[in-house]
Protein backbone atom coordinates (compact mmCIF):
# COMPACT_ATOMS: atom_id res chain seq x y z
CA UNK A 1 0.00 0.00 0.00
CA UNK A 2 1.10 3.64 -0.90
CA UNK A 3 1.00 5.48 2.26
CA UNK A 4 1.35 9.08 2.13
CA UNK A 5 1.03 12.12 4.46
CA UNK A 6 1.08 16.06 4.94
CA UNK A 7 5.49 15.04 5.96
CA UNK A 8 5.52 15.18 2.49
CA UNK A 9 4.27 18.11 1.50
CA UNK A 10 7.37 19.64 3.26
CA UNK A 11 9.58 17.69 1.10
CA UNK A 12 8.05 18.93 -2.66
CA UNK A 13 9.27 22.28 -3.74
CA UNK A 14 6.97 25.08 -2.77
CA UNK A 15 6.71 26.55 -6.24
CA UNK A 16 4.98 23.18 -7.58
CA UNK A 17 2.60 23.06 -4.80
CA UNK A 18 1.83 27.04 -5.85
CA UNK A 19 0.74 25.97 -9.17
CA UNK A 20 -2.44 23.59 -7.49
CA UNK A 21 -5.71 25.34 -8.28
CA UNK A 22 -7.31 26.64 -5.12
CA UNK A 23 -10.36 24.05 -5.19
CA UNK A 24 -8.96 21.21 -3.93
CA UNK A 25 -7.88 23.67 -0.95
CA UNK A 26 -11.83 24.50 -0.27
CA UNK A 27 -14.68 22.41 -0.74
CA UNK A 28 -15.21 20.25 2.42
CA UNK A 29 -18.88 20.05 2.39
CA UNK A 30 -20.13 17.93 5.03
CA UNK A 31 -21.92 19.25 7.98
CA UNK A 32 -19.80 17.43 10.28
CA UNK A 33 -16.64 18.44 8.84
CA UNK A 34 -18.31 22.39 8.63
CA UNK A 35 -19.07 21.77 12.50
CA UNK A 36 -15.77 20.50 13.42
CA UNK A 37 -13.90 23.03 11.85
CA UNK A 38 -15.79 25.60 14.17
CA UNK A 39 -15.15 23.65 16.97
CA UNK A 40 -11.28 22.99 16.39
CA UNK A 41 -11.19 26.50 15.71
CA UNK A 42 -12.46 27.93 19.03
CA UNK A 43 -10.81 24.96 21.11
CA UNK A 44 -7.57 23.68 20.12
CA UNK A 45 -6.96 26.54 17.17
CA UNK A 46 -4.50 28.73 19.67
CA UNK A 47 -1.89 26.05 19.99
CA UNK A 48 -2.15 24.42 16.87
CA UNK A 49 -3.61 27.08 14.76
CA UNK A 50 -6.57 27.48 13.19
CA UNK A 51 -6.07 25.33 9.97
CA UNK A 52 -4.17 22.54 12.04
CA UNK A 53 -0.96 23.14 10.28
CA UNK A 54 0.66 24.13 13.98
CA UNK A 55 1.61 27.16 16.08
CA UNK A 56 2.55 26.69 19.57
CA UNK A 57 1.49 23.02 19.51
CA UNK A 58 2.53 20.72 16.73
CA UNK A 59 1.09 20.49 13.11
CA UNK A 60 -1.62 17.85 13.74
CA UNK A 61 -2.00 17.40 9.41
CA UNK A 62 1.64 16.04 9.45
CA UNK A 63 1.03 13.72 13.00
CA UNK A 64 1.78 10.24 12.39
CA UNK A 65 -0.92 9.92 15.44
CA UNK A 66 -3.40 11.64 13.46
CA UNK A 67 -2.24 10.07 10.61
CA UNK A 68 -3.33 6.41 11.69
CA UNK A 69 -6.09 7.26 13.82
CA UNK A 70 -9.19 5.53 13.03
CA UNK A 71 -12.60 7.48 13.49
CA UNK A 72 -11.00 8.77 16.60
CA UNK A 73 -9.75 6.04 17.77
CA UNK A 74 -5.97 7.39 18.92
CA UNK A 75 -7.25 11.48 18.57
CA UNK A 76 -10.13 10.77 20.75
CA UNK A 77 -7.93 9.41 24.27
CA UNK A 78 -5.18 12.43 23.51
CA UNK A 79 -8.22 14.78 23.59
CA UNK A 80 -9.59 13.36 26.98
CA UNK A 81 -6.58 12.61 28.92
CA UNK A 82 -4.76 15.24 27.25
CA UNK A 83 -0.88 15.31 28.06
CA UNK A 84 -0.73 17.90 30.76
CA UNK A 85 3.16 17.33 31.42
CA UNK A 86 3.54 18.72 27.60
CA UNK A 87 1.30 21.33 27.06
CA UNK A 88 -1.44 19.40 26.04
CA UNK A 89 -4.93 19.86 28.06
CA UNK A 90 -7.84 17.45 28.74
CA UNK A 91 -10.46 18.36 27.35
CA UNK A 92 -13.95 17.08 28.96
CA UNK A 93 -15.80 17.37 25.47
CA UNK A 94 -19.06 15.62 24.19
CA UNK A 95 -18.51 12.61 22.09
CA UNK A 96 -20.06 13.96 19.19
CA UNK A 97 -17.58 17.45 19.39
CA UNK A 98 -14.73 14.73 19.47
CA UNK A 99 -15.96 13.07 16.12
CA UNK A 100 -16.81 16.29 14.88
CA UNK A 101 -12.87 17.64 14.79
CA UNK A 102 -11.65 13.96 13.81
CA UNK A 103 -13.66 14.26 10.98
CA UNK A 104 -12.24 17.89 10.22
CA UNK A 105 -8.78 16.77 10.86
CA UNK A 106 -9.06 13.59 8.57
CA UNK A 107 -10.54 16.15 5.96
CA UNK A 108 -7.92 18.94 6.13
CA UNK A 109 -5.12 15.98 5.99
CA UNK A 110 -6.61 13.95 3.18
CA UNK A 111 -6.51 17.59 1.21
CA UNK A 112 -2.94 18.09 2.15
CA UNK A 113 -2.55 14.03 0.70
CA UNK A 114 -4.11 14.80 -2.63
CA UNK A 115 -2.31 17.77 -2.92
CA UNK A 116 0.85 15.29 -2.36
CA UNK A 117 -0.33 12.75 -4.70
CA UNK A 118 -1.55 15.08 -7.65
CA UNK A 119 3.06 15.64 -7.95
CA UNK A 120 3.43 13.29 -10.31
CA UNK A 121 4.90 9.85 -9.70
CA UNK A 122 7.62 10.00 -12.29
CA UNK A 123 8.81 13.08 -10.35
CA UNK A 124 12.36 13.83 -12.04
CA UNK A 125 15.10 12.49 -9.47
CA UNK A 126 17.51 15.32 -9.62
CA UNK A 127 14.34 17.37 -8.36
CA UNK A 128 14.21 14.92 -6.04
CA UNK A 129 17.83 15.05 -5.18
CA UNK A 130 18.29 18.17 -3.15
CA UNK A 131 20.14 16.21 -0.20
CA UNK A 132 23.39 15.25 0.51
CA UNK A 133 24.63 11.28 0.19
CA UNK A 134 27.61 11.91 2.64
CA UNK A 135 25.48 13.45 5.36
CA UNK A 136 22.85 10.63 4.72
CA UNK A 137 25.19 8.47 5.34
CA UNK A 138 25.82 10.00 8.51
CA UNK A 139 23.01 10.39 9.81
CA UNK A 140 22.09 6.43 8.72
CA UNK A 141 24.94 4.93 10.76
CA UNK A 142 24.71 8.03 14.07
CA UNK A 143 22.14 10.34 15.23
CA UNK A 144 19.49 8.36 12.40
CA UNK A 145 20.19 5.08 14.41
CA UNK A 146 19.06 3.51 11.18
CA UNK A 147 21.84 0.81 11.09
CA UNK A 148 20.42 -0.90 14.36
CA UNK A 149 17.92 -2.22 12.31
CA UNK A 150 18.89 -2.17 8.97
CA UNK A 151 21.90 -3.10 6.79
CA UNK A 152 22.27 -1.49 3.47
CA UNK A 153 24.09 -5.05 2.47
CA UNK A 154 21.36 -7.20 4.06
CA UNK A 155 17.55 -6.03 3.80
CA UNK A 156 17.91 -3.05 2.26
CA UNK A 157 20.74 -3.60 -0.49
CA UNK A 158 19.36 -2.77 -3.88
CA UNK A 159 16.82 -0.60 -2.38
CA UNK A 160 16.56 2.24 -4.99
CA UNK A 161 16.15 -0.13 -7.70
CA UNK A 162 13.15 -2.03 -5.68
CA UNK A 163 11.75 1.51 -5.52
CA UNK A 164 10.95 4.03 -7.83
CA UNK A 165 12.41 7.39 -6.22
CA UNK A 166 8.91 9.15 -4.96
CA UNK A 167 8.26 5.83 -3.56
CA UNK A 168 11.42 5.03 -1.89
CA UNK A 169 11.33 8.71 -0.42
CA UNK A 170 8.12 8.12 0.92
CA UNK A 171 8.76 4.77 2.76
CA UNK A 172 11.90 6.55 4.52
CA UNK A 173 9.30 8.25 6.43
CA UNK A 174 5.96 5.49 6.22
CA UNK A 175 7.56 2.31 5.87
CA UNK A 176 3.93 0.15 5.15
CA UNK A 177 5.08 -3.65 5.31
CA UNK A 178 4.81 -4.53 8.67
CA UNK A 179 1.35 -4.47 10.76
CA UNK A 180 0.79 -4.68 14.36
CA UNK A 181 1.13 -7.80 16.35
CA UNK A 182 -1.49 -8.22 19.19
CA UNK A 183 -1.72 -10.63 21.71
CA UNK A 184 -4.58 -11.34 23.38
CA UNK A 185 -4.92 -13.29 26.90
CA UNK A 186 -8.87 -13.90 28.15
CA UNK A 187 -9.75 -14.66 31.44
CA UNK A 188 -8.87 -18.25 31.12
CA UNK A 189 -5.68 -17.59 30.83
CA UNK A 190 -5.69 -18.53 26.83
CA UNK A 191 -3.46 -16.83 24.65
CA UNK A 192 -4.05 -15.91 20.53
CA UNK A 193 -1.78 -14.33 18.62
CA UNK A 194 -2.06 -12.70 15.39
CA UNK A 195 -1.73 -9.79 13.10
CA UNK A 196 -3.81 -6.68 14.26
CA UNK A 197 -6.95 -6.05 11.63
CA UNK A 198 -8.55 -3.21 14.06
CA UNK A 199 -8.41 -1.99 17.83
CA UNK A 200 -9.55 1.09 19.04
CA UNK A 201 -10.63 2.05 23.01
CA UNK A 202 -13.26 -0.44 23.33
CA UNK A 203 -12.65 -3.26 20.42
CA UNK A 204 -9.63 -5.17 19.26
CA UNK A 205 -9.72 -7.85 16.45
CA UNK A 206 -6.85 -9.78 14.72
CA UNK A 207 -6.15 -12.63 12.31
CA UNK A 208 -4.26 -15.93 13.20
CA UNK A 209 -2.01 -17.63 11.29
CA UNK A 210 -4.85 -19.55 9.68
CA UNK A 211 -6.03 -16.35 8.76
CA UNK A 212 -9.10 -16.85 11.04
CA UNK A 213 -10.62 -13.17 12.18
CA UNK A 214 -11.39 -12.61 16.35
CA UNK A 215 -12.81 -10.12 18.05
CA UNK A 216 -13.37 -9.19 21.64
CA UNK A 217 -13.96 -6.29 23.63
CA UNK A 218 -11.05 -4.76 25.02
CA UNK A 219 -12.14 -4.37 29.09
CA UNK A 220 -12.68 -7.90 29.31
CA UNK A 221 -9.15 -9.58 28.10
CA UNK A 222 -5.80 -8.75 28.52
CA UNK A 223 -4.39 -6.69 25.06
CA UNK A 224 -0.70 -6.29 24.35
CA UNK A 225 0.17 -4.21 21.09
CA UNK A 226 3.32 -4.49 19.85
CA UNK A 227 4.20 -2.36 16.49
CA UNK A 228 7.26 -3.12 14.78
CA UNK A 229 6.72 0.78 13.30
CA UNK A 230 5.99 2.43 16.44
CA UNK A 231 10.30 3.13 16.52
CA UNK A 232 9.60 4.33 12.72
CA UNK A 233 6.90 6.33 14.19
CA UNK A 234 8.90 8.09 16.90
CA UNK A 235 12.14 8.84 14.76
CA UNK A 236 9.59 10.71 12.40
CA UNK A 237 9.33 13.73 15.41
CA UNK A 238 13.38 13.96 14.80
CA UNK A 239 13.96 14.30 11.82
CA UNK A 240 14.42 17.14 9.95
CA UNK A 241 13.19 17.69 6.18
CA UNK A 242 17.12 17.65 5.59
CA UNK A 243 17.43 14.66 7.03
CA UNK A 244 15.39 12.90 4.95
CA UNK A 245 16.62 14.53 1.79
CA UNK A 246 19.90 13.21 3.27
CA UNK A 247 18.74 9.62 3.53
CA UNK A 248 17.20 10.02 0.15
CA UNK A 249 20.28 11.10 -1.65
CA UNK A 250 22.44 8.49 0.72
CA UNK A 251 19.71 5.08 -0.13
CA UNK A 252 19.51 6.06 -3.88
CA UNK A 253 23.29 5.06 -4.10
CA UNK A 254 21.93 1.92 -3.32
CA UNK A 255 21.29 0.56 -6.85
C1 LIG B 1 -2.78 25.02 25.33
C2 LIG B 1 -2.35 24.54 24.06
C3 LIG B 1 -3.12 23.39 23.40
C4 LIG B 1 -4.48 23.30 23.16
C5 LIG B 1 -5.55 24.31 23.50
C6 LIG B 1 -4.67 22.04 22.45
N1 LIG B 1 -3.48 21.41 22.28
FE1 LIG B 1 -3.22 19.61 21.38
N2 LIG B 1 -1.23 19.66 21.85
C7 LIG B 1 -0.59 20.72 22.45
C8 LIG B 1 0.82 20.40 22.59
C9 LIG B 1 1.90 21.30 23.17
C10 LIG B 1 0.98 19.10 22.07
C11 LIG B 1 2.27 18.28 21.98
C12 LIG B 1 2.35 17.36 23.16
C13 LIG B 1 3.55 16.43 23.04
O1 LIG B 1 4.64 16.91 22.77
O2 LIG B 1 3.35 15.22 23.22
C14 LIG B 1 -0.33 18.67 21.61
C15 LIG B 1 -0.58 17.44 21.02
C16 LIG B 1 -1.78 17.09 20.41
C17 LIG B 1 -2.00 15.87 19.67
C18 LIG B 1 -1.00 14.75 19.46
C19 LIG B 1 -0.19 14.99 18.24
C20 LIG B 1 0.88 13.92 18.05
O3 LIG B 1 1.37 13.80 16.91
O4 LIG B 1 1.25 13.23 19.00
C21 LIG B 1 -3.28 15.90 19.21
C22 LIG B 1 -3.98 14.87 18.35
C23 LIG B 1 -3.86 17.15 19.68
N3 LIG B 1 -2.92 17.84 20.42
C24 LIG B 1 -5.13 17.55 19.39
C25 LIG B 1 -5.73 18.66 20.00
C26 LIG B 1 -7.13 19.00 19.85
C27 LIG B 1 -8.10 18.23 18.96
C28 LIG B 1 -7.35 20.09 20.61
C29 LIG B 1 -8.67 20.79 20.86
C30 LIG B 1 -9.74 19.97 21.39
C31 LIG B 1 -6.09 20.47 21.20
N4 LIG B 1 -5.14 19.58 20.82
C32 LIG B 1 -5.90 21.59 22.01
C33 LIG B 1 -1.15 21.91 22.86
C34 LIG B 1 -2.51 22.19 22.84
C1 LIG C 1 13.63 0.01 15.52
C2 LIG C 1 13.95 -0.49 14.24
C3 LIG C 1 14.04 0.48 13.08
C4 LIG C 1 14.77 1.66 12.99
C5 LIG C 1 15.61 2.34 14.05
C6 LIG C 1 14.62 2.13 11.62
N1 LIG C 1 13.81 1.27 10.93
FE1 LIG C 1 13.30 1.43 8.99
N2 LIG C 1 12.09 -0.19 9.15
C7 LIG C 1 11.89 -0.94 10.28
C8 LIG C 1 10.83 -1.91 10.06
C9 LIG C 1 10.29 -2.93 11.06
C10 LIG C 1 10.42 -1.72 8.71
C11 LIG C 1 9.35 -2.48 7.95
C12 LIG C 1 9.94 -3.61 7.22
C13 LIG C 1 8.88 -4.23 6.35
O1 LIG C 1 8.05 -3.47 5.81
O2 LIG C 1 8.90 -5.44 6.20
C14 LIG C 1 11.24 -0.65 8.17
C15 LIG C 1 11.17 -0.20 6.85
C16 LIG C 1 11.99 0.77 6.30
C17 LIG C 1 12.03 1.11 4.90
C18 LIG C 1 11.19 0.49 3.81
C19 LIG C 1 11.89 -0.76 3.32
C20 LIG C 1 11.09 -1.46 2.28
O3 LIG C 1 11.65 -2.41 1.68
O4 LIG C 1 9.93 -1.10 2.05
C21 LIG C 1 12.98 2.10 4.75
C22 LIG C 1 13.40 2.79 3.45
C23 LIG C 1 13.52 2.37 6.07
N3 LIG C 1 12.90 1.54 6.98
C24 LIG C 1 14.46 3.32 6.33
C25 LIG C 1 14.90 3.63 7.59
C26 LIG C 1 15.79 4.74 7.87
C27 LIG C 1 16.37 5.67 6.82
C28 LIG C 1 15.98 4.75 9.23
C29 LIG C 1 16.80 5.73 10.06
C30 LIG C 1 16.42 7.13 9.97
C31 LIG C 1 15.23 3.64 9.79
N4 LIG C 1 14.57 3.01 8.77
C32 LIG C 1 15.20 3.28 11.13
C33 LIG C 1 12.57 -0.79 11.48
C34 LIG C 1 13.42 0.26 11.79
Amino acid sequence: MFFISGILLSLIPAALLAQEPDDIQQGQGSATVTAGKAQFQQTCGFCHGPDARGASGPDLLRSPLVNRDVNGNLIGPVIRNGRPEKGMPAFQLPDADISNIVQFLHAEAKTAASVAQRIPREYPLEKLLVGNAEQGKTYFYGAGKCSSCHSVTGDLAHIASKYKPFDLQTRIAFPSGAKPVVTVEDSSGKRIEGEQVYADEFTVTLRDKNRWTHTWKRNSVQVKIRDPLAEHESLLHTYTDQNIHDLFAYLETLK
